[in-house]
């Protein structure tokens, strides 16, 4: 467990992804095995789940609600507003006529009264963070809001975060991170250490990538994004990149007896320290292969060895 800085939230340092929830993009999923993965993260105790009102428009948030039941008001829930899509396209909109609409939706399909962790999603590149963050104070003062955070974090937020002198309001900040991908660290690091924020890993095991079930000749279907070029770490020279820190991976796992993802997660743990890792999964066996990474460290020696494979 962890407690996010500058809150009295303590979570699991694993936190369910919630994008396979929508069941949108990620190829054929069962809904029963989405329902039954939420299930499984909580008895496994996992108490911390990340979602948005944008997967499956909606839908990950109503199954992952679904899925808790009585549990939904004995865990942390983590939801994100900014990502609008309107008769099929897609625009960003962090206006205060916006997030109070996006929060009304947000917390009716989480079926609660609050929610613990607010993220904007996306900034727009119009609306200056203090306006963001005056918004949101409104909504905690109404108590529709716990807490706020920022997600996919750039140079220019840390300018206006800085401007907020020793009064930074966001607690947390999320973005891409893992073996695969590690071009974010630097600045991962500074914004942990320099404004006190909370990080939290997305795309942890390089959606898949790094579970060490693909090979070279990995196809995916229409209806899943990673069959798309810019999902990078499934093409390409990229591809055999990863393939060589799986080999790797897969030695570590063995040698320790955990899953190859449970190594790829433990990694992010024991590296990036203070974290919380997000990682998606789309069934029970996949959510029990995760946790597997709680509870023990890598030795210096096995993360050097990751380290030198994976360096960027
Ligand atoms: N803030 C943002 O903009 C942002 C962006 C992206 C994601 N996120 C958040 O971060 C979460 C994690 O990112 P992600 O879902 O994109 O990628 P990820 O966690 O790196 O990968 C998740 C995928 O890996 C596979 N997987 C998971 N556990 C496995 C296991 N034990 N064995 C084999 N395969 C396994 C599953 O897909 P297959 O079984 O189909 O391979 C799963 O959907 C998301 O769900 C979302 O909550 C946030």
């Amino acid at each position: 467990m962890i407690s996010i800085k500058n809150t009295d939230l303590k979570v699991s340092r694993l936190c369910m992804g919630g994008c396979p929830l929508g069941g949108y993009g990620w190829g054929n999923v069962e809904k029963t095995d989405l329902i039954n993965a939420v299930k499984t993260a909580v008895e496994s105790g996992i108490n911390f789940f990340d979602t948005a009102d944008t997967y499956g428009l909606g839908e990950s948030e109503r199954t992952l609600a679904y899925a808790l039941g009585e549990d939904k008001n004995k865990v942390v829930i983590t939801t994100k507003f900014g990502v609008r899509v309107e008769n099929g396209k897609t625009t960003y909109d962090n206006s205060r006529e916006y997030i109070f609409k996006a929060v009304e939706g947000s917390l009716k399909r989480l079926n609660r009264d609050y929610i613990d962790l607010y993220q904007v999603h996306y900034r727009d590149g119009v609306t200056p963070l203090r306006e963001v963050a005056e918004s949101l104070e409104i909504l905690k003062n109404q108590g529709k809001i716990r807490y706020y955070g920022l997600s996919n974090i750039h140079e220019e937020d840390a300018q206006e975060i800085k401007a907020f002198g020793g009064n930074n309001p966001f607690v947390s900040f999320q973005d891409e991170y893992s073996l695969a991908c590690r071009k974010n660290e630097k600045e991962m690091i500074r914004f942990r250490d320099e404004f006190s924020m909370t990080p939290f890993t997305w795309g942890s095991l390089g959606q898949g990538i790094l579970s060490g079930k693909y090979d070279k000749n990995c196809k995916f279907d229409a209806n899943d994004r990673r069959s798309r070029d810019i999902y990078v770490n499934f093409h390409g020279e990229k591809l055999l990149k990863n393939l060589e820190i799986v080999e790797v991976l897969k030695e570590i796992a063995n040698e320790r007896g955990k899953s190859v993802s449970a190594v790829a997660i433990r990694w992010i743990l024991d590296y990036l320290e203070q974290s919380v890792v997000i990682v998606g999964a789309k069934s029970p066996k996949q959510v029990i292969q995760n946790v597997e990474s709680l509870g023990w460290s890598l030795t210096t020696q096995e993360i050097e060895r990751l380290e030198k494979i994976s360096k960027e």
